[in-house]
């Protein structure tokens, strides 16, 4: 496979220091073993997230410059607002700082206690903000999803059959919203079909329940459908957009994802004004005024241009194949990968890739710092320790995959350097046996994964 050719020039640059493994040990150490701990200095190729990290285009920047900061009815809040309309068909927006500022303002005005949210599969902070209002946040994939090695077109999706059984169970009063992330992040960045959100969207309206999309990913979604779902091939890309958004009561957004912006979020609604007129007097107690939300003009302005700009075919078409081509790289390099590789992430199967370490010593994480010390490259894992306990029994949750996630920032790497990635894999797994596990020394008791400090059970790894 070849590395994809990158469809922009670059115009800034941004130095990326070199370290040794000496001084990389020293950090990982000084940061408690934890990834999200070590500063980006220090760090060569940073695929941590591609939240945020994006690298905005010469018309993001101009568009910068346009940004009215008045506090009341400012115009780049109207030109954001009739973006979110022309792109996503939602008249309604409620702006956020950020992905989770727009799920403190929904979850904020709908749950109550006791409440289940079902949802293909819940990202942490969807969770977090579940369960922090005593929810419970359902995870309910198609059995497909949970096969890494499985080569399957939709693995994304929800399993209609146990929402049906859910809601139409015990428990189904307790449920008012039914959730889709798209494209599923927790579960391996794979696509949710057009056909499943159909599906969902019936069975969920036939009982009077809302459906609500976490949007991060549309766009990255959408060329999924048209490459993969039959009868899209020819479909444009903005009407499949249409098509996904046109069964949703409302929809949460990161806009550091598909927006391509560095910071921003929103809350979209469709025809229910009621509906929308209370997440708005939520938006106002925790984000600001309905016209900015927690962010600059500046920033609506970043975002009205990413929207369209990450529907670009060329832009698209590149973001894949890059992202295809650094799991590529890592299987060469001897890694387990979940199939077909994801939109935005490469996700090594950790349990299947070192397999000697059990869940109950993390082997995401092991392996995750591993690569750090290797080659300078930081992932994130995606197991037990971000998995964190349950709030019930205060015991560790272990997922049924313990993942290191490889997220590729959107414009940022060229191909060569992502390369980096394949050969810290390959020189990890060089000696893979004499990777050690992990214990836990400190964690906090929500989203422990950002903070949590560990040590390494192999002690040779710690400096006197
Ligand atoms: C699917 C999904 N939803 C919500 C969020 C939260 O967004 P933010 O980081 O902007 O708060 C993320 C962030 O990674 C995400 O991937």
């Amino acid at each position: 496979m070849r590395a994809p050719r990158e469809p922009f020039r670059i115009k800034m640059v941004e130095p990326v220091r070199l370290t040794t493994r000496a001084e990389r040990e020293e950090a990982l150490a000084r940061a408690g073993w934890n990834l999200f701990q070590v500063a980006a200095r220090d760090v060569e190729l940073d695929l941590l997230t591609d939240s945020g990290t994006g690298a905005m285009s010469q018309t993001q920047w101009a568009a910068l410059m346009l940004g009215d900061e008045s506090y009341a009815g400012s115009q780049s809040f109207e030109r954001f607002r009739e973006t979110v309309k022309d792109v996503l068909g939602f008249p309604f927006v409620v702006p956020a700082h950020q992905g989770r500022g727009a799920e403190g303002v929904f979850f904020g005005a709908v749950i109550d206690p006791g409440e289940i949210v079902p949802s293909n599969a819940h990202f942490d902070t969807t969770r977090a903000h579940i369960e922090i209002r005593g929810g419970v946040a359902l995870d309910l994939p198609v059995p497909e999803a949970l096969d890494p090695a499985l080569d399957a077109p939709f693995k994304g999706n929800m399993d209609v059959e146990r929402l049906v059984e859910l809601l139409d169970g015990e428990d189904g009063d307790t449920v008012s919203i039914v959730m889709l992330t798209i494209t599923n992040n927790a579960g391996g960045g794979q696509p949710v079909s057009l056909a499943n959100i159909r599906e969902v969207a019936a069975v969920t309206r036939e009982r009077g329940k809302k459906l609500v999309l976490d949007i991060a990913r549309f766009a990255e979604n959408a060329w999924f459908v048209r490459e993969r779902e039959a009868g899209y091939g020819k479909t444009p890309l903005g009407e499949i957009v249409h098509e996904m958004m046109a069964d949703a009561d409302a929809v949460l957004m990161s806009a550091k994802k598909d927006a391509i912006a560095n910071i921003g979020g929103f809350v979209a609604v469709g025809e229910d004004e009621e509906f929308f007129h209370r997440l708005q007097a939520r938006g106002v107690v925790s984000e600001g005024f309905p016209t900015y939300g927690g962010l600059a003009g500046r920033d609506l302005e970043v975002i009205a241009v990413g929207l369209r700009e990450v529907l670009e075919e060329s832009y698209l078409r590149y973001r894949i194949q890059q992202v295809a081509y650094v799991g590529h790289l890592l299987v060469e390099a001897g890694a387990s990968v979940v199939e077909p590789v994801g939109g935005h992430a490469v996700y090594v199967d950790a349990g299947a890739t070192v397999p000697h370490i059990p869940a109950e010593q993390f082997p995401g994480w092991a392996l995750a710092c591993s690569l750090y010390l290797a080659g300078g490259v930081r992932g994130a894992e995606i197991g037990s320790v971000m998995a964190g306990r349950d709030p019930l029994t205060g015991e560790n949750r272990h997922p049924p995959l313990e993942l290191v996630r490889l997220a590729v920032p959107r414009r940022v790497y060229t191909s060569r350097q992502l390369e980096q990635a394949g050969d810290a894999m390959a020189a990890t797994l060089a000696d893979a046996e004499s990777l050690g596990g992990f214990e836990m020394v400190e964690e906090a008791p929500v989203l422990r994964h950002f903070t949590a400090k560990l040590a390494p059970l192999d002690k040779r790894l710690t400096p006197a």
